[in-house]
This record gives structure tokens, C-alpha cells and sequence, in this order.
């Protein structure tokens, strides 16, 4: 630990201890920054029986500022136990900010490899093709609490020299005796694509090929993740700069996944893109194998570079939170998505009807309702957050856009669906997530009501809902 360590450190614990945890939309299901800003998660893993979530914080700004890795532990994901910062910008290799990065398990070991971003300082610099480093880094860690001496894998000129500054976000996997990193990339042609490298001792490693779509698509591809399930491989990756069309109705930012025909490491064919989710509040989501070998996703439920709306947390000094873990599991070419069944237990108070259900001031809760016939179904959230099937597409939308609102300027997400057979939806204090037919299309927004209460009609569906 060096001084610049042990002053971060210091003033870490200064800023954590004044946040009071008083504020009216602190969640109780997801997972947010004690104190500051969140975005992504980096580094999910289960080790050895712990489920670690780390998480990209900026304690000290909480609209975004100097980039470290907070760190949450759990036994189950849903008590979560926060561990403090683990990696803090402290080398000269990664002064600017402990990017992303993901966490590889092996012989008891946890190794988790990150970007270290450095920004030069410099008036001539665009950022984009100068001033910027970006350095691969690799901290193994015994026990998961105590991470070891940073190494610094790989710079910018170890990276295939048609790329711009813009290389990060480090996921490792294990094949055939091979270890292999996916990392995202923008060319100088101002094109996102993925990049692999192999090496034989996770220390030594050399590019091997990229992946790409067959026509541009972005200019920037970050947080690539790859993973097979149920016999189905996926490319993951959050994608920057898709504009015009229908990208024009949605967020300035995606998060998506090409099933892959074949394999990127040799010959491969990419699926259409297809979302993860939906709703407005979705990027950089990162994906881990659990013990028991499900695919468990979590996402960071915010949008950077967003001008549209706000959260209304940044008053009480925090801002984002991640998704609840969520399970992925591919049938008939389809991705779905539900909570992890960990949920379940936490079901309270169970309610059931037909065809309409209402409620008041439940909080947290998960409303379930099935056997929806001719897509009649309408949930309306305080008053304000309308989720509604109509004209053939399932449809997020917030009456109010005023940026005091229960939406704090939110407006408008659909997906066109040929049709709705189930809807669950899981309420936080100050978010929702919505899974459309057994999850095949997913909504997630945060929402600020002042008057929890929701509405659903859906006629002659059944309808259950649970406090959480
Ligand atoms: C995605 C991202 C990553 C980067 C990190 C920095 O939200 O831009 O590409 O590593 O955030 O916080």
C-alpha cells in the first residue's frame, strides 16, 4: 500500500460514514454505492461458495468522477454485505480510473482482470486517437478480501495498431487448455468490434482475432462478455454510436448479444443484435457461472451520457444501482430472462385475483400475472408509470416527462411482440423491472413515486402478487 492508497483509503471512509442512509428511494433489493456514483459491475464471480459482486464507484462525485472498485459479498444475492473498495487508482498504470473488468476462477484462486485508465494531460489531446491509455492489469486474490500486487499485462501498443485509445474492459474463459480475453475496442475507422487474446499462463498475452459484425455497426463496443448456455453460445457486448431507425426511439446506448454460430475463436456467425432489456435504465451488464452452474446476469440500471433525465438520489448524494441478479437461460433459439429463483423466498403476503388487481403502499413486492388472452393487459405504477400492450408492441411510458416527476424526465420504450402471454414485474423503492413472456423481453427503469400504489388489469388473467 502506498500513500496515495492509504490517503484514498482514508478519504473513502470519510465520505461513506456521513452518508446517513435516511433518504426515501435507497433500495432495498439492489444493490447501490454506499455513498457517490455506480455504474458498472465488473468482477461477479462465486468463490468458493461467496457470490462477489465489485462495482465501478466513484465515492467522492456522485455524477461520475475518479473510478475504483467497491465490493459486495453474499451468500445468497439478496443480504449483500459491503467489503469496502479493493482496488483503488493507485499506480501510475491505472492512476485515472480501475476500469471494468471481470473476475476469472482457478485452483482456488480469483483472478480479476481490469483496464487501468490513464488520460494525459495535454490541450491537443481528443481523447479518442491520443491522450489515452489503456492498460491491462491482473490482481489475484487467495480468499477474495485480501488482492494482491497489481501486474500490468498489456498497453496500447501491445493492442493491434488500427485501434484508436479506446481498448477495455477485460473478460477471461478457459478452453481447450488456453486462457482467452475478450476485450471491446473502437478502430480508427471509428468501428466497434471485439477483440480476443490467448495466452498459456494468464500473464503472457499475445492478440489473436477480432470479432465484428459484417456491416459497422457502432463505433464502440464495451463490456464484452462471452458464455455458452444450454449449448448456445453468446457474444455480449454494450454498444456505442447506433443511431437512425429505430435506435432513434431508444437509448442513447445499448446493451445486447449476437448469438454466435460455429465459434468466435475460428470460423463464427453472428445473430441479428437483440437487447437485453429494453427500458431506459440498461448498460454494461457482465455475466458470471454460480456454483451450481446457472448463468447469472446483472447489470448496471443506469445510462451514461444521458441527457433526457435525471435521478432524483443525486439530492441525497448517490446516484444508480445494478438490476436484481438475473438467470439466463436459452429455449428455442430464445434468450430468456427471469430473477433468480432466490427471490422466491422472500415472497410475503400472497395475493390473488382474476382480471384486475390493485394495491396501495407496498414498497418492494413482485406482481405475477399469466394466462393473459387476447393481449389485454395495462399496469399502471403511481400513477404514472403506464406499462401497456397496445398496437402490437409492449410499451414502458411515464405520463409526466417533468424532471421532478415520478419519472425524472423519462418518456417512451416499446418493443414491437406479436404478442403478451405473462408479465412479471419486481418493484423496488426506486426501480422496476419487467419480464415480458417468460422473460423474453425485459424492461428496466427506476421511477421516484411519491405514493407507491399499482394497478393491474389484465381480463381473466390470473394475477398474484407477493410483498418483498
Ligand atoms: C461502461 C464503461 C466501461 C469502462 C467503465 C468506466 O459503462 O464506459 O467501458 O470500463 O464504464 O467506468
Amino acid at each position: 500500500m502506498n500513500a496515495l492508497t492509504r490517503d484514498l483509503a482514508d478519504l473513502v471512509k470519510i465520505v461513506e460514514a456521513k452518508a446517513d442512509g435516511k433518504d426515501c428511494f435507497r433500495q432495498k433489493l439492489h444493490l447501490m454505492p454506499p455513498t457517490g456514483w455506480l455504474n458498472d459491475p465488473n468482477g461477479l464471480c462465486q468463490f468458493k461458495g461467496i457470490y462477489h459482486a465489485f462495482f465501478q464507484y466513484s465515492p467522492f462525485n456522485a455524477t461520475g468522477g475518479l473510478k475504483m472498485w467497491g465490493h459486495y459479498t453474499s451468500r445468497d444475492m439478496i443480504e449483500w454485505k459491503y467489503e469496502g473498495v479493493s482496488l483503488y487508482p493507485d499506480q501510475p498504470f491505472d492512476c485515472h480510473g480501475v476500469y471494468s473488468g471481470s473476475a476469472f476462477i482457478e485452483d482456488g484462486k480469483m483472478y480479476l482482470y481490469y483496464t487501468g485508465n490513464v488520460k494525459l494531460e495535454d490541450g491537443e489531446f481528443d481523447y479518442i486517437r491520443t491522450g489515452r491509455e489503456a492498460n491491462t492489469v491482473l490482481v489475484v486474490s487467495e480468499d477474495g478480501k485480501q488482492f494482491g500486487r497489481k501486474q500490468e499485462l498489456m498497453r496500447n501498443s501491445d493492442y493491434p495498431n488500427d485501434l484508436t485509445c479506446h481498448v477495455r474492459d477485460p473478460k477471461v474463459w478457459k478452453e481447450n487448455g488456453m486462457y482467452y480475453m475478450v476485450q471491446g475496442a473502437r478502430t480508427q475507422s471509428d468501428e466497434g468490434k471485439v477483440l480476443i487474446f490467448e495466452s498459456e499462463d494468464q500473464l503472457h498475452w499475445i492478440y489473436k482475432s477480432d470479432v465484428k459484425t459484417a456491416e459497422r455497426f457502432g463505433y464502440m463496443w464495451e463490456c464484452p462478455d462471452y458464455f455458452e448456455t444450454e449449448g448456445r453460445k453468446i457474444l455480449s457486448t454494450s454498444v456505442q454510436g447506433l443511431e437512425g431507425g429505430v435506435w432513434d426511439a431508444r437509448n442513447v446506448y445499448q446493451s445486447g448479444y449476437f448469438l454466435v454460430e460455429g465459434d468466435i475463436l475460428s470460423e463464427y456467425e453472428l445473430s441479428d443484435y437483440e437487447l437485453w432489456d429494453y427500458g431506459f435504465d440498461y448498460y454494461a451488464p457482465q455475466s458470471f457461472e454460480s456454483e451450481d452452474g446457472r448463468r447469472i446476469h446483472i447489470s448496471w440500471m443506469g445510462m451514461p451520457d444521458c441527457e433526457e433525465y435525471t435521478n432524483l438520489t443525486l439530492e441525497d448524494g448517490w446516484q444508480h444501482c445494478f438490476t436484481f441478479p438475473r438467470e439466463v437461460h436459452v429455449k428455442d433459439k430464445k434468450v430468456l430472462q427471469q430473477p433468480v429463483k432466490e427471490l422466491e423466498a422472500l415472497r410475503r403476503g400472497e395475493e390473488r385475483a382474476v382480471s384486475v388487481l390493485e394495491k396501495k403502499g407496498t414498497k418492494v413486492f413482485e406482481a405475477e400475472v399469466q394466462n393473459i388472452t387476447g393481449n389485454h393487459f395495462r399496469a399502471v405504477l403511481a400513477k404514472e408509470l403506464v406499462l401497456e400492450y397496445v398496437n402490437g408492441r409492449f410499451e414502458m411510458k411515464f405520463t409526466s416527462q417533468d424532471k421532478t416527476s415520478v419519472s425524472a424526465g423519462r418518456s417512451l420504450r416499446f418493443r414491437e411482440v406479436s404478442e403478451v402471454r405473462n408479465v412479471r414485474i419486481l418493484a423496488d423503492v426506486s426501480s422496476v423491472e419487467v419480464f415480458v413472456n417468460d422473460g423474453e423481453t425485459v424492461f428496466s427503469t427506476r421511477y421516484y413515486p411519491q405514493d407507491y400504489e399499482i394497478k393491474i388489469e389484465a381480463l381473466d388473467a390470473k394475477i398474484a402478487f407477493w410483498e418483498l
